[in-house]
């Protein structure tokens, strides 16, 4: 059977006929549109979206450094925040995982839900378990979102991680480093604390940055439903009774209120396949059947391999 990269690479170049209509309003520039609203930053946000931890790891990094600046922060995860939670901003920093190619949906809409940002400077960054994708661009979509809620856009970065697309897992090793710790580690951190203090002297200096989505071919795959193909692979997603213990996590990880532990049920309909359950599974208790063979959860491939975070 054809593997989810080959096939991907056919439908990159059948796709790219198909897409080119649809090119010019998704590649324009992201830049402000109004000028920024202060070049001392006082109060920050720095909140993220993190599945399996790996953007949560470098957004309390982010936020530790901005505050060792002497800036009050308030971080975590995007769900509990809201248009109140985050008034009175100097600086807005938004982190995401690359699903699919792409930020999560959940990522945009929940900076869609936000009022107008009026010139605050807004950051942006994404973790990513590659190499396939686009992680600038999927940085950019953040930035993009965030332009049009009139922030200021300053800074963009990515940093790659462990795969948390454990279907991998059989045929790539990539995601170790040489030292065979896991990504994020110390080195990736430092890139992190070097792009906090990049962000404070844009800010500083009153220059926000004007970013544009790069046109590659891997873009084109985006076209084609990435999600949905993999969705299409798989079969037998379900509660396994005798091993849940009701502890809530797969129902607190879910973006779309697809499962309930409560009455053992998976809305396959609207799953948009982000592996959230079974990832954060401490009881094997959630079945994914993808391509006939039984999803492994990232913290039970952790366990399995005896693998662990530096930090
Ligand atoms: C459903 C899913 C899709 C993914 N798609 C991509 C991708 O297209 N490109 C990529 O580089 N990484 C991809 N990844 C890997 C994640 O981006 C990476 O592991 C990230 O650091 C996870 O962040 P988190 O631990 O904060 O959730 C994917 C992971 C999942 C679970
Ligand atoms: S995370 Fe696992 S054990 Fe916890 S409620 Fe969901 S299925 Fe049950
Ligand atoms: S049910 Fe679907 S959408 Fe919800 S966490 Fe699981 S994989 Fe993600």
């Amino acid at each position: 059977m054809e593997s989810r990269r080959s096939f991907l690479k056919k439908s990159v170049l059948i796709g790219t006929a198909a897409a080119l209509p649809t090119l010019p309003s998704c590649y324009s520039s992201i830049q402000a549109t109004v000028p920024m609203k202060t070049k001392s930053i006082n109060k920050a946000a720095v909140l993220w979206y993190s599945q399996t931890g790996n953007t949560m790891r470098c957004g309390k990094v982010l936020a530790e450094t901005l505050e060792k600046n002497k800036i009050d922060v308030s971080s975590g995860e995007i769900r509990d925040f809201n248009e109140n939670s985050i008034k009175n901003i100097d600086l807005l920093v938004i982190g995401a995982p690359v699903f699919y190619y792409d930020v999560p949906e959940y990522v945009k809409k929940f900076i869609q839900s936000l009022q107008d940002l009026e010139g605050v400077p807004v950051a942006a960054y994404v973790t990513f378990g590659g190499p396939e994708g686009n992680q600038y661009n999927a940085a950019c979509s953040i930035l993009e979102e965030l332009a049009l809620k009139k922030g200021v856009p300053v800074g963009l970065s990515f940093f790659q991680s462990i795969s948390s697309f454990t279907m991998i897992y059989d045929d790539e090793k990539n995601f170790k480093t040489k030292e065979n710790t896991i990504l994020p580690d110390r080195k990736t951190y430092k890139k992190v604390r070097e792009y906090a203090g990049t962000i404070i002297s844009e800010v500083k200096n009153g220059s926000s940055s004007t970013f544009k989505k790069s046109l590659t071919l891997r873009e084109f795959s985006t076209f084609f439903g990435p999600a949905w193909w993999t969705k299409k692979f798989t079969d037998n997603h379900y509660i396994i009774k005798e091993k849940c213990v009701g502890c809530g996590k797969c129902r607190e990880k879910c973006p779309t209120k697809s499962i309930d532990p409560d009455s053992f049920t998976v809305n396959t309909d609207t799953c948009i396949f982000c592996l959230g359950c079974v990832n954060n599974c401490d009881y094997q208790a959630i079945n994914i059947m993808y391509r006939d063979k039984r999803v492994v959860g990232f913290n039970d491939y952790l366990k399995k391999n005896n693998l662990s975070f530096e930090y």
